[in-house]
Order: C-alpha cells, then structure tokens, then sequence
C-alpha cells in the first residue's frame, strides 16, 4: 500500500518489477487517484491495483492486511505523524514493513523550520508542510507505535539536481509563485548547507 501515492509513480514501477502483487494506491485527494488511475493502467500479470480516497492517519481498513506501508515524500503534509505511524501498526501484517521518506532537519534548523511554517506563504504553493521532524523524533515515534528501526539511507546529494528543475518550473505559477520559490530555496539551502537531509526510513513490525 502506497499512501499519498499522488499520481501513481512509485506503484506503476513495482507493478512492472514484480508480479503476484495486490497494489493499492491511497490518497485524500480524489483528483489525483483519477489522474493516477489513468496513467497508470499496466501492470505485470498476475497484480491487483486498486485506488483507495482516505487520509493516512485514518484508514478505512481492517488491521493486519498489508505487508509493506510505503509513504514516499507525504508524510510532511500528514496532520499527524504519531497518528500515521499507528495506523500503519496496526493495517501492518506482523512481519510488515514501514518505509517513508522524509526532509529530517538536524537539531540546529529546528527554530529556521518552525519559522518557516509561521510564515503565511508556506500553506500555499506546498500546502501545509512540516519539516520539524529529527531523526531521535522518528526513533521516539516508531518505538511508541512498536516498529523495530530497519533501514535508515541519507540520499540527500540525489535530490539536489531536482531544485535547478523546480526553478525553471517557478515562471509558470501565477500567483503561487512567490510561496513556490521561498519554500523552495528554503529547502535548497538547508539542504545544501547539509542542515536538512532527505532520507529513507524503514521499520518492521515484529512478528512471524
Ligand atoms: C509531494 S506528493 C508525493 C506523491 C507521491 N508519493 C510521489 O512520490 O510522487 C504528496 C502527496 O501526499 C498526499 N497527501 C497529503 N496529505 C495526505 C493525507 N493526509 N493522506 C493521504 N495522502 C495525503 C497529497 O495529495 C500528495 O499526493
């Protein structure tokens, strides 16, 4: 299960990777799972995909029916990470994976992020965006919810060619312009002076 899948990216790759696999894209934005329905029609023999309109931290699904949760860069907008985290315990079968990305910023940008999100432009182009979240709070959060820590990859240095991208992007915003490329740079810098990392986190739920 792929929460805020957005437009189905991250399900169409595994759905042309593997088979035998029942796929579910989850998003609170119907519009998007249309979009994502169309474009991502293919998948290898043998696959289920379904599209399912919920909020993350509240899902209208049994307990113990996935084996991997993924949550590839959403859980910023997500109205609350500890309420995700176990929602994801518990829709988890034991034995499950959690894997999410995230922009983690080192203790030192905690204030500059806080500010960041007081600031009326950042609930525009991004919506609601919550970078305050270090990696010894992702530690006390999946501890909390009963996650085992698995996996844990800096890949920073892999997301900086995408901001010369969203710059060239920023011209064809209209009014959302000015709340696209503050968050942007804001992002861009910290990223560059290595205070806000981009990175992969997994956990297990224990079991069989
Ligand atoms: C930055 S996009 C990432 C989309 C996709 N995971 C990707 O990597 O291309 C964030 C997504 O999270 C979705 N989203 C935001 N809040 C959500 C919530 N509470 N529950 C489910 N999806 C949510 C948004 O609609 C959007 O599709």
């Amino acid at each position: 299960m792929d929460v805020g899948c957005g437009f189905g990216g991250t399900l169409a790759s595994i759905g042309a990777q593997r088979s035998g696999v029942s796929l579910t894209g989850v998003n609170i934005d119907h519009r998007q799972l249309t979009r994502a329905a169309r474009l991502t029609k293919t998948t290898r023999a043998g696959n289920t995909l379904a599209w399912l309109c919920a909020d993350a931290c509240a899902l209208p699904l049994a307990d113990a029916v996935c084996d991997v949760v993924l949550a590839v860069e959403c859980i910023f907008h997500f109205p609350d990470r500890r309420r995700f985290f176990a929602e994801a315990w518990r829709v988890l079968k034991p034995g499950g994976r959690l894997a999410l990305s995230d922009f983690v910023p080192v203790g030192v940008l905690l204030p500059a992020t806080a500010a960041a999100g007081l600031w009326p432009g950042s609930r525009g182009f991004y919506g609601k965006v919550d970078m305050r979240c270090t990696a010894r709070r992702y530690a006390k959060l999946a501890a909390e919810a009963g996650f085992v820590p698995s996996f844990d990859r800096d890949i920073t240095r892999h997301t900086l060619p995408t901001y010369p991208f969203l710059r060239r992007l920023s011209p064809r915003l209209g009014n959302l312009r000015l709340s696209a490329t503050m968050e942007t740079l804001f992002a861009e810098l910290a990223s560059r002076l290595g205070l806000l990392r981009y990175r992969i986190l997994a956990f297990r739920k224990p079991g069989d």
